[in-house]
């Protein structure tokens, strides 16, 4: 892959935007679940927590777990591509994050269902701070990270 163009000012709106939602992490992972399962209701079963109820639970620690690597992961991915231009994750945590989902029944499609419930989720919690280019940077970064865990999961089949 050849070297990604992604900018300071990019990786600025990434951080600050993650910031603002970490003020309230049980109410944006809760939104973002529940758009994960507005998108694509059959996701449900996936989730251990989310495979017993008919609602998405408050304040369960592994749904707010999820959601937390999700953007954190995505955040920390946007700085690495515009520190050295491509996706470092380390070679440990990329096997376990391709096991985990190979093992869960995650296809690849259902990446980009969380890359919508990401972006609605970011629009929820920036409000008027939200815009195109915020979306634009936070996409870009998502992109990169989904395609290595895909790779992953892709290897370990
Ligand atoms: C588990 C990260 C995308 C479904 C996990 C875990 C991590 C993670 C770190 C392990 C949680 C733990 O053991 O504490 C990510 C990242 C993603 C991503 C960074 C995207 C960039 C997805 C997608 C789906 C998904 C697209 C499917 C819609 C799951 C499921 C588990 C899991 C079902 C097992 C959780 C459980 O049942 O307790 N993910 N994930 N993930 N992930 Fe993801």
């Amino acid at each position: 892959m050849g070297e990604i163009v992604f900018t300071e000012k990019q990786e600025a709106l990434v951080k600050e935007s993650w910031e603002i939602l970490k003020q309230d992490i049980p109410k944006y992972s809760l939104h973002f679940f529940s758009q994960i399962l507005e998108i694509a209701p059959a996701a449900k079963d996936m989730f251990s927590f989310l495979r017993d109820t008919d609602e998405v639970p408050h304040n369960n620690p592994k749904l707010k777990a999820h959601a937390v690597k999700v953007f954190k992961m995505t955040c920390e991915t946007a700085i690495q591509l515009r520190e050295k231009g491509t996706v470092v994750v380390a070679d440990t945590t990329l096997q376990y994050l391709g096991s985990v989902h190979l093992k869960s029944g995650v296809l690849d499609p259902h990446f980009e269902v969380v890359k919508e419930a990401l972006v609605r989720t970011l629009k929820e919690g920036l409000g008027e701070k939200y815009n195109e280019e915020v979306e634009g940077a936070w996409s870009q970064a998502y992109d990169h990270l989904a395609l290595a865990i895909k790779a992953e999961m892709k290897q370990e089949d």
